[in-house]
């Protein structure tokens, strides 16, 4: 993956006036564009894995920070094995080869879910590309595999209870210093391709003031367009976070 610097592609920056800091996509529409297309649900996954490399950059082109993607649910393992297989395969893959890559770009990866129940190697490989990544700055790229919402709250509150923190001391505060998210903001804008329009367990906490943006493309054929018109859409909404405006 080779991602174009900013030199390469300043002329391209648009002037939206205030970008998301925060973009979490639910990345939607494999298996039906391969039915589309008439290939393997796999294939699907492969074509929405390519996919990764221009959203990213067009991303960091306008100016947005963080970007969350819904690689892998908790509820995912239930698909049939094959499937999971790839998935794990496809992320183990992409981390060998693109690690060194955005780390090159300045980009710092985070993994948000639980890690217990990937292999140690794969764990070894998450661990190895956060660490070495944690300085970057350009843009936070936050994987989200075997993620659920519901996981999240419940581990925070385990970790809390472990911790001894006494009833009268939880606060919002302290609950987000407690979840996978601790020290990212809070999504701005949530992406859903392929025209559902679901939060399917994802930042259930941490989304309660983000403004969605769905649309029928599927998650293969999201490109810079698609993009744009995201940013577009989230630029023309007024966020009044329960205030009167
Ligand atoms: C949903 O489409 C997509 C997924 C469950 C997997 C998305 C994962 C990738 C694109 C790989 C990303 C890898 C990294 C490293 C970030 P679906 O299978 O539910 O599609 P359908 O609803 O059309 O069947």
């Amino acid at each position: 993956m080779e991602l174009k610097t900013s030199a390469d592609t300043s002329e391209r920056t648009t002037t939206l006036n205030s970008p998301p800091t925060h973009v979490a996509i639910i990345m939607d529409g494999n298996g039906r564009w391969a039915a589309s297309h008439g290939k393997s649900r796999s294939e699907g996954h492969r074509a929405g894995t390519e996919n990764l490399r221009r959203i990213i950059e067009a991303f960091i082109r306008h100016g947005v920070k963080c970007l969350t993607l819904y690689a892998f649910s908790t509820e995912n393992w239930d698909r049939p094995p094959d499937e999971v297989n790839t998935l794990l395969e496809i992320v183990n893959e992409v981390i060998r080869s693109e690690v060194q890559v955005l780390h090159r770009e300045d980009i710092r990866l985070r993994h948000i879910g639980r890690i217990d129940r990937l292999s140690p190697q794969l764990r070894r490989s998450i661990c190895e590309s956060i660490e070495l990544t944690k300085h970057n700055s350009r843009m936070t790229l936050c994987v989200a595999f075997d993620y659920g919402g519901r996981a999240e709250i419940i581990d925070a509150v385990r970790s809390m209870i472990t911790d001894g923190v006494q009833p009268e001391d939880v606060s919002e505060d302290m609950l987000r210093r407690y979840m996978y998210t601790n020290g990212m903001p809070d999504p701005d804008l949530i992406i859903r391709t392929s025209g559902e329009q679901r939060l399917s367990n994802f930042l259930i906490w941490q989304a309660a003031y983000a403004e969605y943006y769905t649309t029928p493309v599927y998650w293969p054929d999201f490109d810079e367009t698609e993009v744009e018109k995201a940013l577009e859409a989230y630029a023309s909404r007024k966020r009044r976070f329960g205030k009167v405006l």
